[in-house]
C-alpha cells in the first residue's frame, strides 16, 4: 500500500508521498540541497553517502538562539535563493528547519521526511513552524509548508514506545475532532505502539487526510483548526508544570481526560457514547504505557497546573477558552466563565485523572 494526495494552501498546493521502504532511497537523491537532519540518523546518511548538517534533536535546539548557527553555515556553503532545503527529523528539526526556510533569502523550497509517528501523523503538515525563545516555547513562528512530504512508516523501528504512543494519541485526537467515521477507520486500524510500518500506514493516512480538512478550511487557525488544540489547555498545564517530564503527546491523552472529566462534573453524560468510551479505552492503554506516569503525576504540583491552565493565551480576561465534547460526542469551542467555581470543577477534573492514573 502506499498514497500519494496533495494538501491546498494559500501559497500553492504540496504534496504527501506515503510508502515503506522510501526512506533510503530518498537520502540518495539530495546532492545539492541544505539537508538538515536529526543527529540519530547520522549512521543512516553515512551508510548512503549523503551529507547533512546534523542536529540534536532537543528543545534548546528549536531556537530562536540556535537559528543564526545554521543559516551563516549554509551562506558558507554557497545556498542561494535556488537551493531547495531537505529537513529529516521529528518535529524539533521540522519546527527548526521550516523557520529556516521561511526566511532564509525570504524563502527556500522544501522538501521533509518526518521520523517521528507524532510528525508522521500531525505535524508534518498544516505548514507551521514553533520557534523557542529564552524560556518561553512556541513563542515565534511562521507558516512555511514544504513541497513535498516523503512518509517511510518503516522509519519508526528504531522509535521508543513512549514517543509511539505520544503520536498515536494525537492521530487519535485529530481523528476524534474529524468526527464518527474518521475516529472508526482509526480504531479499524488496531492502533497499538507494537503495530507494524505496514499497519501504521493506514492509520498515518487517515489521520492526515483528517487534519487536511481542518487545515484547508481554516489555514490560519481562526475558527475550525481550533478544535485540534483538544486536550492541549490542560495538557499544556501538565507538561509545564512537571518541566516537560511528561512530554508533550502523554500530557494531550492526559488532558483530554480532564476535559471530559470537566463536562462530567458540569453535568454531561457520556454513559451511551461509544465513541467517548473508544476514546478513553485508548488513550487508557497509550497513557499507561509509559511507565512512569504514575509516579509522574503523584509528584503534580496542583497549584502550577491551576496557574498555568489560567494563564493559556487563549483564554480571555472573563471566560477561559476550551476544548470540549459535548454529550453526542461532537468536539466544541466554548467559552467558559472564569470563576471560582469553575476553577473548582477544572482542579477536580484534574484530581480525577490523578486518581485514574496515579
Ligand atoms: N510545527 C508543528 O505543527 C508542530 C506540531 C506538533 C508538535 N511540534 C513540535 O514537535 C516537537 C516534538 O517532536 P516529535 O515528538 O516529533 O519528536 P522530536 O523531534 O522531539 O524527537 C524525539 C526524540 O526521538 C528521536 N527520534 C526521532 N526519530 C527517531 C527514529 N525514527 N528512531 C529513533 N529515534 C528517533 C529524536 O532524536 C529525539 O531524541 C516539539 O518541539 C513540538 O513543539 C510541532
Amino acid at each position: 500500500m502506499s498514497a500519494s494526495f496533495e494538501i491546498g494552501s494559500s501559497s500553492g498546493s504540496y504534496r504527501v508521498e506515503v510508502e515503506c521502504g522510501s526512506f533510503q532511497r530518498s537520502l540518495s537523491g539530495f546532492a545539492g540541497s541544505a539537508v538538515i537532519a536529526d543527529e540519530f540518523f547520522k549512521p543512516r546518511f553515512e551508510e548512503a553517502g549523503a551529507q547533512a548538517v546534523f542536529v540534536e534533536a532537543v528543545e534548546t535546539n528549536k531556537s530562536l538562539e540556535a537559528s543564526p548557527g545554521l543559516i551563516e553555515q549554509m551562506r558558507r556553503s554557497g545556498a542561494n535563493r535556488q537551493t531547495r532545503m531537505v529537513a529529516v527529523g521529528g518535529g524539533i528539526i521540522q519546527d527548526l528547519s521550516a523557520f529556516i526556510a521561511s526566511v532564509y533569502m525570504r524563502g527556500l523550497r522544501w522538501t521533509y521526511m518526518p521520523t517521528t509517528v507524532l510528525a508522521m501523523v500531525d505535524s508534518c503538515i498544516g505548514g507551521k513552524s514553533s520557534i523557542n525563545v529564552g524560556p518561553y516555547k512556541n513563542l515565534v513562528g511562521t507558516f512555511h509548508p514544504p513541497e513535498v512530504i516523503l512518509i517511510d512508516p518503516e522509519v519508526i523501528a528504531t522509535l521508543p514506545e513512549d514517543q509511539r504512543a505520544s503520536g498515536l494519541i494525537e492521530a487519535a485526537k485529530i481523528c476524534f475532532c474529524r468526527g464518527e467515521e474518521a475516529f472508526a477507520r482509526h480504531v479499524a486500524c488496531k492502533p497499538s505502539t507494537q503495530m507494524s510500518a505496514e499497519s501504521l500506514e493506514p492509520l498515518i493516512i487517515n489521520s492526515l487526510q483528517s487534519k487536511k480538512w481542518f487545515i484547508e478550511i481554516d489555514e490560519f487557525d481562526k475558527n475550525e483548526r481550533l478544535l485540534l488544540n483538544f486536550g492541549h489547555t490542560f495538557g499544556h498545564a501538565i507538561e509545564g508544570a512537571t518541566h516537560f517530564a511528561i512530554g508533550h503527546g502523554i500530557a494531550v491523552g492526559l488532558g483530554i481526560i480532564c476535559a471530559l472529566e470537566f463536562e462530567r462534573l458540569r453535568g454531561v453524560d457520556y454513559s451511551g457514547n461509544k465513541r467517548v468510551a473508544a476514546l478513553e479505552t485508548h488513550l487508557d492503554e497509550m497513557v499507561r504505557s509509559w511507565t512512569p506516569v504514575a509516579d509522574e503525576l503523584k509528584k503534580l504540583p496542583m497549584d502550577d497546573v491551576l496557574d498555568r491552565f489560567g494563564c493559556d493565551k487563549k483564554h480571555g480576561k472573563d471566560f477561559y477558552t476550551l476544548i470540549l465534547v459535548a454529550q453526542n460526542g461532537d468536539v466544541e469551542l466554548r467559552k467558559v466563565e472564569r470563576s471560582d467555581a469553575t476553577l473548582a470543577q477544572v482542579r477536580t477534573a484534574i484530581e480525577r485523572m490523578v486518581e485514574r492514573y496515579g
